[in-house]
C-alpha cells in the first residue's frame, strides 16, 4: 500500500487541503479511520471515553501505550500521534523525553501529543530537535480542567487572547509541527491560524482551521453527552442497543443460536 503519512507530511499541509483527523483507541475503530484521516490521534480522552473517568487525569503512561500500539497495529496510512498523559512530561525536559521516547519506541506512532504553550515550549523544543515529533494543545486543555474552573470556552476576553495566541506561537517557534486549538472563540482560531506557518487543528475551534479534529465516539453517537462542537454523524449508541436487545430476545426465546450455528457431527 501506500507509505504511512509523516508529521512533516502533515506540517507540509498547510495552506492545502483541509487536515481531516480523529480519534482512534484501538485496533477495531483505527482500521476503519485510517483510510479517511491523515492523522489517527491516540487521545488521553480515552479515559473518560474508554475507561469511565471522570476527566483525563487518571490516565497513565502505560494505558496511552497499550491504546497506542493497538491502534498502530490496525492502520497502515494515517500518522499516529499518541497523547502524553497528564504527570508524564510537565516536571522536566528530561521526564518528558524519557516518556515520549517510551511512547515512540512501544507503540510504533509517527508522534505524540502535548498540552500547554508557552509554559511548555522548552519542552517541545527538547523533544523536536531529539527526533520526536511534537503537536502542541492550546486554548481548553483539559488536562488543566482543575486551574480552568471546568470544560469552558476559552479566550473571552482579550487578556486571555492574548494568552492563547501567544501560547500558540510560542508552541511553533519551538518546533511544533501541528497544534490543537480546542475550546476558543470562533475568530481566535481563524486568527491563529493566520498568524501561525504550521497547521492548526480544531476543535470547537473554527472552520478556518487548517484540520479538524473530533473524538471518534462522540461523532459516532455512542457517548451520552457532548459539548456543542461536536456534530452527531451517527447514531450507534442506538444500533447497538437495537442488536443487544435482539440478541438478547433471541437467546431467552431460544431462536439463536440456529441450526446454521451449530456444528453437526461429521461421522
Ligand atoms: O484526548 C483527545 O481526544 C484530544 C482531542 C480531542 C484533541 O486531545
Ligand atoms: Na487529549
Amino acid at each position: 500500500g501506500t507509505k504511512r503519512k509523516s508529521a512533516p507530511d502533515i506540517r507540509a499541509q498547510k495552506g492545502g487541503p483541509p487536515i481531516v483527523s480523529l480519534t482512534a483507541y484501538s485496533a477495531v475503530t483505527a482500521r476503519l479511520v485510517d483510510p479517511h484521516a491523515d492523522f489517527i490521534l491516540v487521545g488521553d480522552s480515552l479515559g473518560m471515553v474508554e475507561h469511565g473517568l471522570a476527566s483525563t487525569l487518571g490516565v497513565t503512561l502505560d494505558m496511552m501505550i497499550l491504546h497506542g500500539a493497538s491502534v498502530v497495529r490496525g492502520t497502515t496510512s494515517a500518522l499516529v500521534v499518541v497523547d502524553m498523559p497528564f504527570g508524564s512530561y510537565e516536571a522536566s525536559e528530561r521526564e518528558a523525553f524519557a516518556s515520549a521516547a517510551r511512547i515512540m519506541a512501544e507503540t510504533g506512532c509517527g508522534a505524540v501529543k502535548l498540552e500547554g504553550g508557552a509554559a511548555m515550549a522548552s519542552t517541545v523544543k527538547h523533544l523536536s530537535e531529539r527526533g520526536i515529533p511534537v503537536c502542541a494543545h492550546v486554548g481548553l486543555t483539559p488536562q488543566a480542567v482543575n486551574a480552568l474552573g471546568g470544560f469552558r470556552s476559552q479566550g473571552h476576553d482579550a487578556a486571555a487572547r492574548d494568552r492563547i495566541l501567544n501560547d500558540a506561537k510560542a508552541v511553533e517557534q519551538a518546533g511544533a509541527f501541528a497544534v490543537v486549538v480546542e475550546g476558543v472563540v470562533e475568530p481566535l482560531a481563524a486568527e491563529i491560524t493566520r498568524a501561525l506557518t504550521i497547521p492548526t487543528i480544531g476543535i470547537g475551534a473554527s472552520s478556518a482551521c487548517d484540520g479538524q479534529i473530533l473524538v471518534l465516539e462522540d461523532m459516532l453517537g455512542l457517548t451520552m453527552r457532548v459539548p456543542r462542537f461536536v456534530k452527531r454523524y451517527g447514531a450507534l449508541g442506538d444500533s447497538i442497543e437495537a442488536a443487544v436487545r435482539a440478541y438478547a430476545e433471541d437467546v431467552r426465546a431460544r431462536a439463536f443460536p440456529g441450526s446454521e450455528h451449530v456444528y453437526k457431527p461429521r461421522g
